[in-house]
């Protein structure tokens, strides 16, 4: 018993460190740079210059494919395991490109909260507000950093009241800059009041900063900072004590307000203070919800339900050499131990979880124990599909991961027909790891593949390529958009330029010439449901 309550305890600090999070940004605003700072500061790396690689390219913990080097950019989500300070840090790797893939989107579901990054001088971008809709949608509480401040910028209100107005959300500012651009020289606390101005120790970053302490009416007598200057951040805050809007934790974690800081990444002005509240404020993983196996709902605690995790992420050939398929999954709830036999909900039977692994910063390592929030990569051998439940108990299955409107659609077929076998399973293995969603013409049955970025499919073309040594030519139809139907597809008046097809769950999915076209089908059809995500 005595040992009962002692693991029950070491669970519960165990979890209570876990912060396991995403960072949401457009590209080029700053993900790669405040990564690289989170492991300065954690002490993991002691100076910064080494996740970015070659002029022009990243290396960051997913970086292993061959793809992804020729192109120099980072296609795959992962996740990097790192202490800071009193917690433990789990990274979930979002790949930002332009063309971004379904893969981001689901790691985020395996996330308890996400930072997003803007560039205070382009504020709200296109792929921040898709990615900021998803932690919507799921609940995700949000934490803002407003970055770059060390370059000319738009003025921090401005700002703030674009975070609100484009995102539909409560912008509380925790922080507030102390100057802007060149003359960027510290921030105030707005919880205490208190000051940090910063010195540059070396150039470019590379190491810690020195701040100074201050309280706010040293902050004129510093002798610092510009009349200018003094005056415009006495004004903002005044402003902001009459018309901001206040901050409580409850209403963060309810996905209501979002806290904003202000900092440089690269110089790492405000970077420390900013994650020492992002520590404090991030939640620890709690319960998720499932459906039992008796049809009824129930929320899985993380300390009460033994170990049980779900799949949010496959891979397959990830090493070349090896030619192994990984699956990647979170701990939600109990103690994971190596080579524990677990129930596979799905299949009905048992499996050995044998060499279960993990990434920190570059480094590939064996896992002996992980706790809820944990990420885990599991050498899959076929048995594991995206949505999986695996327990030790049995009995229920995490909610079905949300499949996301896809908004490119093609025609591939091999070049060589004799190569028909190899391409057959090569799409669908991809369509497995969800790098692709297939779906079917409802008249002639001719499968199409769909994606939510063209990346998606030049990486499908690639492993094929690769992988199955089958050359593909691949027709991209002239669609923007789509949706999921629901009501009597028989009575369903589509608009020109669209398409019905069935997905790979037989559910009917319109497909749109572009945004007017749905806009006009859902007027035609007050009867039927046209829904964006699956
Ligand atoms: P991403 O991962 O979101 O795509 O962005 P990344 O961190 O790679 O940053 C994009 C560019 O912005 C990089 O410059 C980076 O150095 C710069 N940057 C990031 N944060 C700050 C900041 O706080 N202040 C300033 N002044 N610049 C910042 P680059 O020229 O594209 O790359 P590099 O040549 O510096 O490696």
């Amino acid at each position: 018993m005595a040992t009962d309550i002692s693991l029950l305890g070491e669970l519960a600090a165990a979890t209570a460190r876990r912060r396991t999070f995403a960072i949401i940004s457009h590209p080029d605003a700053g993900k790669t740079t405040l990564t690289e700072k989170l492991l300065l500061y954690s002490g993991l790396i002691r100076t910064a210059g080494m996740v970015r690689g070659r002029k022009g390219g990243k290396v960051t913990a997913s970086d292993w494919m061959g793809m992804e080097q020729e192109r120099g950019i980072s296609i795959t989500a992962s996740a990097m395991q790192f202490p800071y300070k009193d917690a433990v840090i789990n990274l979930l790797d979002t790949p930002g490109h332009q063309d971004f893939s379904e893969d981001t989107y689901r790691t985020l579901t395996a996330a308890d909260s996400a930072i997003m990054v803007i560039d205070a001088a382009k504020g709200v971008e296109a792929q921040t507000r898709k990615l900021f809709a998803v932690c919507r949608l799921r609940r995700i509480p949000v934490l803002t950093l407003i970055n770059k401040m060390d370059l000319p910028g738009r003025p921090p209100l401005d700002l703030m009241t674009e975070v609100e107005q484009a995102l539909n959300v409560h912008a509380s500012a925790i922080n507030w800059p102390v100057g802007s651009g060149s003359e960027f020289a510290g921030i105030v606390n707005r919880i205490d009041g208190s000051v940090q101005l910063f010195s540059k120790t070396v150039p470019g970053g590379a190491m810690r900063v020195k701040v100074e302490d201050l309280m706010p009416a040293d902050l004129a007598r510093s002798g610092r900072l510009s009349q200018d200057v003094s005056a415009q951040v006495q004004h903002d805050l005044e402003l902001l004590e009459i018309a901001g809007n206040p901050f409580t934790r409850e209403q963060f974690l309810q996905g209501d307000v979002t806290p904003v800081f202000f900092a440089s990444a690269l110089t790492n002005f405000g970077i420390e203070s900013f994650l020492d509240a992002f520590v404090q404020l991030a939640p620890s993983p709690g319960a998720r919800l499932a459906d039992g196996d008796d049809g009824t709902e129930l929320s899985v605690d993380p300390l009460e339900t033994p170990f049980s995790a779900y799949v949010f992420k496959l891979q397959a050939n990830m090493n070349p050499k090896h030619r192994d398929s990984t699956a990647f999954l979170r701990v939600c709830s109990g103690r994971f131990e190596r080579d524990m036999v677990v129930k596979h909900h799905r299949l009905d039977r048992e499996v050995r979880l044998s060499r279960p692994h993990s990434l920190v910063a570059q480094e590939r390592s064996t896992v002996e124990e992980a706790y809820p929030g944990d990420i885990i990569g599991i050498i899959n051998p076929g048995l594991f599909a995206i949505g999986d439940t695996i327990s030790l108990t049995g009995g229920f299955n995490f909610k079905p991961l949300p499949q996301f409107q896809p908004e490119i659609f093609a025609r591939i077929r091999p070049s060589d027909v004799g190569k028909r076998k190899a391409f057959d399973k090569g799409v669908w293995q991809m369509a497995q790891e969800g790098t692709v969603q297939i779906m079917r013409n409802l008249n002639d049955q001719e499968s199409l593949v769909a994606a939510v970025g063209r990346l998606q499919f030049d990486v499908l073309q690639y492993r094929l390529r690769h992988e199955y040594r089958v050359e593909t030519v691949l027709d991209q139809l002239p669609f923007t958009c789509s949706a999921w139907l629901e009501g009597d597809p028989t009575t369903f008046k589509p608009p020109s330029a669209s398409m019905i097809v069935k997905d790979r769950r037989d559910r009917i999915v319109v497909l749109f010439g572009d945004q007017l076209m749905k806009t006009i089908a859902r007027d035609r059809n007050p009867d039927h449901q046209l829904r964006d995500m699956g």
